[in-house]
């Protein structure tokens, strides 16, 4: 049981990147926390993936298809407007589930439609960096049934 945690654009700024938004937790610091619980869940391995580019997204998530045994996906803006990440998705027969740091549905109305949403397990929002640890319980639960 192993698990890919992917970020898209922007979100290596996070930290100092619209901190009353996004919190104050480095990327560097939410890997290691995600790590550490990755370990604590029983999961052999977590690689953290980090790229502001749509293609490089894309091409990780076809190499997880055969190395991983589930994906935690933050695609940031790509969320909402990218048909070419959501068929990615689709095409990867492991299990997907989308997350974000903030209350996407609290936000500008351009945030309330996520692209992606149909063809992952499930979503994770607004629980600040904690999305992400709710969303490797979740992912635990399902390649535990
Ligand atoms: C985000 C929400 C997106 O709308 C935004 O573009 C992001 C971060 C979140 O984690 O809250 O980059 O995915």
């Amino acid at each position: 049981m192993n698990v890919l945690v992917i970020n898209g654009p922007n979100l290596n700024l996070l930290g100092e990147r619209e901190p009353g938004i996004y919190g104050d937790v480095s990327y560097e610091s939410l890997c290691e926390i995600l790590k550490g619980k990755a370990q604590e869940l029983g999961f052999s391995q977590c690689e953290c993936y980090q790229s502001n580019h749509e293609g490089d997204i894309i091409d990780k998530l076809h190499s997880a298809r055969t190395e991983y045994s589930g994906v935690i996906i933050n695609a940031g803006a790509l969320t909402h407007y990218s048909i070419a990440l959501r068929d990615a998705i689709a095409a990867v027969h492991i299990p997907v589930i989308e997350v974000h740091i903030s209350n996407v549905h609290k936000r500008e109305e351009f945030r309330h439609h996520s692209v992606i949403s149909p063809v992952c397990e499930g979503v994770i929002a607004g629980f600040g960096t904690n999305s992400y640890v709710l969303g490797l319980y979740a992912l635990k639960n399902l390649l535990e049934k």
